[in-house]
């Protein structure tokens, strides 16, 4: 049976511990903390530790939103699992997070459509529980990029980082609130503008596509940085004029984390001011499909969402791909404390009879390990100390 509405109910996120600065960069590649934050705002981005990998920190983010629901695993009729740098090829790393989590009943799957990854799945969980197919549906949006980052290269190795956002998103018998308004749209003329070349069908890995490095992210980035700015505007106020609302009804813009010159762009494309808009983009990079669920959890655990607010979700990415959602929120900001009580630890199985070769960047691996401690002034206000020292 339909539901009277659609709502989110948990929310999550999780960044791991490590810690790579413009400063760590500079001893990678030529360039300066100066012309990364000028250029993009970013001042650090976060770093998988070996033993993680995409479905592990999705878990962790998962487990969060599901216990802020007031869930148990079980409750979970479907996972989605938003992300471009997924475990393997197969099997779906939703599969893998359906095991970690400690659910036994749901469907699984990932969504790929690169930076509005977690905007794509959010959708798709709102129309399976709008529909009446299913009660909670858990969206994660995970990435795990200094795995697919060409280290060498400065024009890409120094915009993204590691991360994962949760939202479950649940049935409820009370009508209003929720998704207004949503816009997705998908441009493949800019198909080569963000891409990874093999690896798959069209070029299968071997000696020789490992040789060109084309196992590393590629970039245009004034091409992506024009799409960027024209669409996230035009996307939000789709959203937003679907929604039947106007912009000056918006309390809060969460967009898509890429470079906060992006970010101030369509604030003033959108003629709002900058303290509607969230950012975090200077502590964690571009996360892609994680970013709006990271930057989701963190903007309602600071006290920025209230009851009755009204938000909007934008993202861009490769395909190219954009999404928004216009959204009432409903649930109680307090319930964000009930993700205290999820370790920041997940496993998933691994497989018998193989094991895989050491994950890390050996460029990357060798800055981290020679890095020395962030002087305490540095020390973003919240987080632990130690959390800081390689
Ligand atoms: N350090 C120092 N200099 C650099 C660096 C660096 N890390 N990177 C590039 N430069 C140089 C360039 O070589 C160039 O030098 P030149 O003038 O001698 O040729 C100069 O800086 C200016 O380069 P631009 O590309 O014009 O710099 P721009 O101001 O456009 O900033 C950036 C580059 C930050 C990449 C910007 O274009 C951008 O943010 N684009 C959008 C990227 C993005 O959001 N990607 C994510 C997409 S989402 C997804 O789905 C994965």
């Amino acid at each position: 049976m339909a539901p009277a509405s659609v709502r989110i109910t948990g929310w999550g996120m999780y960044a791991p511990e490590r810690v790579l600065t413009n400063a760590d960069l500079e001893k990678l590649v030529d360039t300066s903390d100066e012309w990364i934050r000028t250029r993009t705002g970013i001042r650090e981005r976060r770093v998988a530790a070996p033993h993680e990998s995409t479905a592990t920190l999705a878990a962790v983010a998962g487990k969060r939103a599901i216990a802020v629901a007031g869930l148990a695993p079980d409750d979970i009729d479907l996972i989605l699992v938003a992300t471009l740098t997924p475990d393997y090829w197969m099997p779906s790393t939703a599969a893998l997070v359906k095991e970690a989590i400690g659910n036994r009943t749901a469907a699984a799957m990932d969504v790929m459509a690169a930076c509005s990854g977690f905007v794509y799945a959010y959708a798709t969980a709102d129309s399976f529980v709008r529909s009446g197919m299913y009660r909670n549906v858990l969206v994660c949006g995970a990435e795990l990029l200094t795995r697919f980052l060409d280290f060498s290269d400065r024009n890409t190795c120094i915009l993204f980082g590691d991360g994962a956002g949760a939202v479950v998103v649940s049935a409820s018998d009370e009508p209003g609130g929720g998704m207004g308004g949503l816009e997705l749209t998908t441009d493949p003329d800019g198909a080569y503008m963000i891409w990874l070349p093999s690896g798959g069908s069209r070029s299968p890995a071997s000696g020789e596509t490992i040789r060109r490095g084309e196992h590393f992210i590629r970039m245009e980035g004034r091409e992506t940085y024009r799409f960027a700015t024209k669409t996230l505007a035009t996307s939000a106020l789709k959203a937003i004029e679907r929604a039947g609302w106007t912009l000056g009804d918006v309390d809060l813009v969460i967009p898509h984390q890429a470079n906060i010159r992006i970010i101030e762009s369509v604030a003033k494309g959108l003629g709002i001011s900058m303290d509607r808009m969230f950012v975090n983009v200077d502590r964690y990079g571009n996360t892609s499909a994680a970013s709006v669920g990271i930057a989701l959890a963190e903007a309602v655990d600071s006290g920025r969402i209230k009851v009755g607010d009204r938000i909007v979700f934008v993202a861009f990415g490769a395909g190219f791909t954009s999404g928004a959602v216009a959204l009432e929120w409903t649930a109680d900001p307090l319930d964000g404390r009930r993700a205290a009580s999820v370790e920041a630890v997940a496993s998933v199985r691994a497989p018998l009879d193989w094991d895989s070769v050491d994950p890390m960047p050996p460029r990357l691996m060798n800055v981290l390990e020679s890095g020395l401690p962030v002087p305490l002034d540095d020390v973003v206000p919240g987080e632990p100390e130690h959390a800081r020292v390689p």
